[in-house]
């Protein structure tokens, strides 16, 4: 196994970053996990495009290309001799004597690792539904970014999985569903499709824009609006998406049934659509 480590390929036992890296004292970092299926990298143009936003929302100066970048990450792959996959990328503002203001001199660290991954576990998790649990969303109010500070994430999975849930479900103090953890979310009244805008509150899914963009192309009506947990409760389906679970249902919120507690038509429709479009 090997990773990328700023430049170089190495054992991935002997890749490190240093101490004073400011991901890892500020979560001063950006990070992307894209699929690869089939030894094919899926959506790369949306995690770049949401890699260099990030970079341009944090002043980070990330010089790489985007062909340079997308070598590298092919490259990896390979050399891992993946077909079914998650490729991780971080890059942080770099390594510097710890200071919060800015370094004026650190270059940008980017460090990527992949490990195999079996996307056929979802199919099995599809057709049973999973279950979620609400926690308050507690994060900072730029969550549109895909930074590595994710102590409320990682906080929302645990109690989810003490719960024996998937995925934790983040609300706000109004009690709005923002998203999951590492999932974004949705509901499904009488065939129309509900999910939060995009804005500070949610991470711009690359799932989620494939799933909108899929459902409005089969005629499924699509209203981005915020949604609270009641109606969530009432709703007839949920849904969840992300690059690892590219769309599962949603059949237990806090322990109560959502519908009828199994995996509804609109799920179905939807699930058949994303893999005949990524698989
Ligand atoms: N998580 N919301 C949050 C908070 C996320 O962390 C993620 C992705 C998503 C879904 O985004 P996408 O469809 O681009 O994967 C929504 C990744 C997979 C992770 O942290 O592992």
């Amino acid at each position: 196994q090997l990773a990328y480590v700023a430049g170089r390929l190495v054992p991935l036992r002997d890749a490190h970053v240093h101490v004073e890296d400011r991901g890892l004292q500020f979560a001063d970092a950006l990070y992307e996990v894209a699929a690869v299926m089939n030894g094919r990298m899926l959506d790369w143009d949306g995690h770049l495009t949401r890699l260099r936003r990030g970079c341009a929302a944090l002043f980070i100066e990330f010089s790489m290309s985007d062909a340079a970048l997308l070598a590298q990450a092919q490259r990896l792959v390979a050399v891992n001799g993946h077909r079914d996959a998650l490729l991780y990328m971080q890059l942080s503002r770099g390594t510097a004597r710890r200071d919060h203001g800015f370094p004026l001199h650190a270059r940008p660290t980017l460090v990527m690792t992949v490990r195999r991954f079996d996307f056929a576990q979802r199919i099995g998790q599809q057709a049973r539904g999973v279950g979620v649990i609400t926690v308050n969303d507690m994060r900072w109010q730029r969550v549109d970014l895909k930074t590595t500070g994710l102590l409320a994430n990682v906080l929302a999975k645990q109690d989810a999985r003490a719960a024996g849930a998937f995925e934790g479900w983040l609300v706000s103090a109004d009690g709005d569903v923002r998203e999951g953890g590492s999932t974004n979310a949705y509901i499904v009244r009488d065939g129309t499709i509900i999910t939060h805008p995009l804005s500070a509150h949610i991470l711009p899914g690359i799932a989620r824009a494939t799933l909108l963009r899929l459902a409005r192309d089969a005629q499924i009506t699509v209203v981005e609006r915020p949604f609270t947990l009641d109606e969530a409760l009432a709703a007839d389906e949920a849904l969840l998406t992300s690059t690892t679970a590219p769309l599962l249902p949603v059949v237990t919120i806090d322990g109560r049934p959502v519908g009828d507690g199994a995996p509804g038509p609109v799920a179905a429709r939807l699930a058949a659509l994303v893999w005949d479009e990524i698989a």
